[in-house]
């Protein structure tokens, strides 16, 4: 018998925010089947999610691995396609903006099956970013669409895509945090694994491909970050994604002085870094709403942001990578620590969305 619904991912931020809505099939009793992509592969960025997040092993793994834009999604698609075909689901979910998303997307939409799209309708309305079409793509092919906010939705709208296939749920990402920020502050040792004591460091994160893979802003980030860090007199923990890791090795970009790398971390204790930290600067999407989620506050060290909403509720700035523009702004975010509304929902996406796809099936079950 087919599954109700497959559940596509392949990297590090759609394992942490689909990790709810596999909690979800469970709880509901949905059929479902994982197909993991591969796109994410090292231990750090991958099994450590779904050992510490209570995940099966995904049924498929594609093990397509890194490369070119068109290779790896190319590839992705071709075996995305073979394993739909052989498990014919009635529903494919994707979350977000990765390579994975745009090939799980494009398949399913060849094929005779509802596809729908967790987080939708986010715009950075910046083309220059793999992220932003990849997104675009998937809105304008996906039967349902899953925003978390009534801003993403008015995008959605805006590009004509009617009413009737859009649902507002709130992020997932607040189900995640929800169910494991206690976990975090009872199992994570990460403060004294690191000699620290909470609120006497700074987190970041940095892995965009226009940031770290052009060294002049690399390392115009790397000295803004370490300014910020000398003005407040703190140090800074910087978790580094391999690609930003590659470039440390392959160039001559230096890590200054106030900054202590150290390697990805597991999201226990990546949960707890961000809850303790006195400021988040980052160029991450899910770390962004985590901070706002969290009552830390956060500067963002790009020149536009797909989760203005965060903004607006005054739990971020936006700072680009000029050095002088990240110390101000980090100055001036830490010092105003405030009591915001989390824009993100309460908690339920996961619950609503895996209803609502499920609730879809049923005239089809029962007619056929
Ligand atoms: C991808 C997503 C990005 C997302 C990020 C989450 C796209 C276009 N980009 O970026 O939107 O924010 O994941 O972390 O889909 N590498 C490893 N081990 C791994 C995976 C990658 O060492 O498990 C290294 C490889 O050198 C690889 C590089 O990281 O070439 C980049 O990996 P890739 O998946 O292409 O893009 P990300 O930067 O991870
Ligand atoms: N994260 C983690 N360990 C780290 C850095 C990030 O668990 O060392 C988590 C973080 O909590 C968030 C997600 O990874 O949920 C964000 O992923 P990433 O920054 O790789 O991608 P983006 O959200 O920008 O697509």
């Amino acid at each position: 018998m087919s599954v109700e619904i497959a559940i596509i991912l392949g990297t590090r931020p759609e394992i942490i925010k689909l990790s709810p809505v596999i909690h979800q099939c469970e709880q509901q009793g949905i059929s479902y089947t994982v197909i993991h992509t591969g796109q994410h592969y090292s231990d750090s960025l991958d099994t450590v999610f779904f050992d510490q997040l209570d995940l099966p092993t995904p049924e498929y793994n594609l093990g397509i691995g890194s490369g070119p834009h068109g290779e790896q999604t190319g590839e992705m698609l071709i075996e995305v396609e073979k394993v739909l075909r052989d498990e014919q689901p009635a529903s494919v979910l994707v979350q977000g903006d990765t390579n994975s998303v745009l090939a799980g997307a494009i398949a399913t939409s060849k094929l005779d099956m509802e596809l729908g799209h967790v987080e939708a309708g986010l715009r950075s309305f910046d083309r220059d970013m793999p992220e932003e079409t990849n997104r675009v793509v998937t809105d304008h092919v996906a039967d349902y669409l899953f925003a978390p906010t009534e801003q993403s939705k008015e995008y959605l709208v805006e590009e004509g895509i009617s009413e009737d296939r859009i649902t507002v749920t709130g992020n997932t990402v607040v189900d995640a945090v929800h169910r494991n920020r206690e976990i975090a502050e009872e199992k994570s040792t990460v403060l004294s694994d690191l000699s620290l004591t909470g609120r006497d460091f700074f987190l970041m994160t940095a892995h965009r491909a226009e940031n770290v893979d052009d060294e002049d802003r690399f390392r115009s980030l790397l000295r803004g970050v370490n300014a910020a860090a000398l003005a407040s007199d703190v140090e800074v923990i910087y978790p580094v994604h391999p690609r930003a890791q590659d470039q440390l090795r392959k160039s001559d970009v230096l890590v200054p002085s106030q900054i202590r790398l150290v390697n990805p971390q597991d999201y226990l204790d990546f949960l707890l870094l961000e809850s303790e930290a006195d400021l988040i600067l980052t160029d991450s999407g899910g770390v962004q709403e985590e901070a706002c989620i969290l009552g830390v506050p956060c500067v963002t060290m790009r020149e536009n942001t797909e989760r203005p909403e965060t903004i607006e509720v005054g739990a971020n700035r936006l700072v680009g990578v000029d050095p002088a523009t990240i110390r101000e702004g980090a100055i001036e975010m830490s010092q105003s620590r405030s009591e915001w509304a989390n824009p993100f929902g309460v908690g339920t996406a996961s619950e609503q969305i895996i209803t609502a796809v499920s609730d879809q099936q049923i005239p089809d079950r029962q007619i056929s």
